[in-house]
């Protein structure tokens, strides 16, 4: 069925079997980092397949509302091709109205890091979910930088507003928690401030940042120390170039066919390229681990993909999986699939254990109550404790209602746990699968062959 009606729970029964092959969207992190380097870069980039979810055009919005002109150039149901002319960092323009970064965490952090570096005035605000999230994590090294940020009481903050300065400081700071937004939010205030701006991270998050800079001329330097940290210097002011980037399909969006066949027991899928940058593909390496029958087809970098990054098909087929144990370092690295790791796991014969998950309370929802609200109705054996999670696996699911929390990578895990669990499975909220994954829900109905 195409179409499918997202504004109640909707409604998934077991498919007999999967089949076919799927092209993703474009990776949410990359297109984000696509359209702001063009933002601060003078003069005309071009995008091909950025993903077209509600994130990545909220930041398309305020990328507009800095000044740079922005025309959709092609796609399809779930990518867009863009072509962003700027007049550059130092011509940006103060916005005119609030920043609107709706639910994405990402455009929030990331373009407060821009705005500390301008001499400007700007609110960002985002919608309930996001207004409930921590934004003190950026704001107290921006305003150790020389910006000036108001925002609410407590460690939320958000809405805020800030005033930039044309005089930024250069710091050394250390990210209180595995935060590749909080990285990224003080590298790129890093580029304007005078001097060397340094940030120390004790588990290495996604590094499209520091790629994507240097691809654009921007020299950031990474050491990785003998403890398994980084550090990732900046030195300000530095320009950015234009570039034209090619955007890989999302690993986070491939995650849910992966886990959708590994443990369906009739599927064969092939996801066509599939960005597998060593930082971002734990998911893939954590479900071969169980026992997943994953092939990768490396395909290169793919034509203008400018930054380097790799990318593969993925073939993955009915499996028999058994539990592991996941520590704090691969958790940082899969953090927003550690839902469909959880049911995964929670197919799995054997235990799990996933430590280190403390973060995935501070996500769109929280995600450590949700999925363990949402396994447990499904009649998984799963629970909570401090920042870990267990789940003793192999127990048979079956279908019933689960509230998402408008979370979409919640909307899309319970989808998956319907098509192997007897019944009907109702998931509450399922529009919020847009945010990432626009069609995800015709997918969900087309691969069912
Ligand atoms: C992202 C980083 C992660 C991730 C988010 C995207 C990014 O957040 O959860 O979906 O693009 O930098 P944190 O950096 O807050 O962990």
């Amino acid at each position: 069925m195409i179409g499918v009606p997202l504004a109640g729970p909707i409604t998934v029964r077991p498919a007999r079997r999967l089949r076919g092959e799927i092209r993703l969207p474009g990776d949410k992190s990359i297109s984000h980092r696509a359209l702001l380097l063009a933002l601060l870069a003078a003069g005309e980039s071009r995008i091909t397949g950025a993903g077209d979810g509600r994130d990545v055009r909220a930041t398309a919005g305020v990328v507009t509302a800095l000044g740079a002109s922005l025309t959709r150039t092609g796609g399809d149901a779930r990518n867009v091709d863009y072509h962003v002319f700027s007049p550059g960092r130092a011509a940006l323009v103060e916005p005119a109205g609030i920043l609107d970064c709706g639910n994405s965490g990402t455009t929030f952090r990331l373009v407060a890091g821009i705005l500390a570096g301008l001499p400007a005035f700007g609110i960002l605000d985002g919608d309930e979910s996001l207004r409930r999230r921590p934004m003190a994590r950026v704001a107290a090294p921006l305003a150790a930088m020389g910006a000036t940020i108001l925002g609410r009481a407590g460690a939320t903050l958000a809405p805020f507003a800030i005033t930039g300065s044309a005089a930024l400081r250069a710091i050394d700071h250390a990210t209180p928690v595995p935060s590749a937004q909080v990285k990224s939010c003080v590298l790129l205030a890093g580029l304007a401030a005078s001097g060397t701006t340094a940030v120390r991270e004790a588990l290495p998050t996604r590094d499209h940042t520091e790629r994507m800079l240097r691809a654009r001329g921007v020299d950031v330097l990474t050491e990785i120390l003998d403890d398994g940290g980084a550090i990732h210097r900046v030195t300000g002011p530095a320009t950015v170039l234009p570039l034209d980037e090619r955007v890989p399909g999302d690993v986070s969006a491939a995650a849910f066919w992966l886990v959708a066949a590994s443990i369906h027991p009739d599927a064969d899928l092939l996801l066509r390229n599939v960005g597998t940058n060593p930082t971002r593909r734990g998911i893939i390496d954590l479900l071969r681990r169980m026992g997943a029958e994953i092939e990768e087809r490396p395909v290169g970098t793919g034509p203008g993909g400018a930054s380097g990054e790799p990318i593969a098909d993925l073939a993955v087929r009915s499996s028999a999986l058994h539990g592991i144990d996941v520590d704090p370092a691969e958790a940082a690295e899969a953090i927003d699939e550690i839902p469909i790791l959880c049911l995964a796991a929670a197919a799995a014969s054997g235990r799990s254990r996933i430590r280190g998950i403390g973060e995935l309370r501070h996500k769109e929802s929280d995600r450590v109550d949700g999925i363990v609200a949402g396994l447990a109705a499904l009649g998984a054996r799963i629970r909570a404790d401090g920042d870990e999670i267990e789940i003793d696996g192999g127990r048979a699911l079956r279908g019933a209602a689960v509230a998402s929390h408008d979370d979409h990578r919640l909307a899309m895990t319970f989808a998956v746990a319907g098509l192997i669990a007897p019944g009907t499975t109702h998931v509450g909220e399922p529009g919020s699968a847009d945010v990432s994954y626009p069609g995800f829900f015709d997918e969900l109905e087309r691969v069912r062959a």
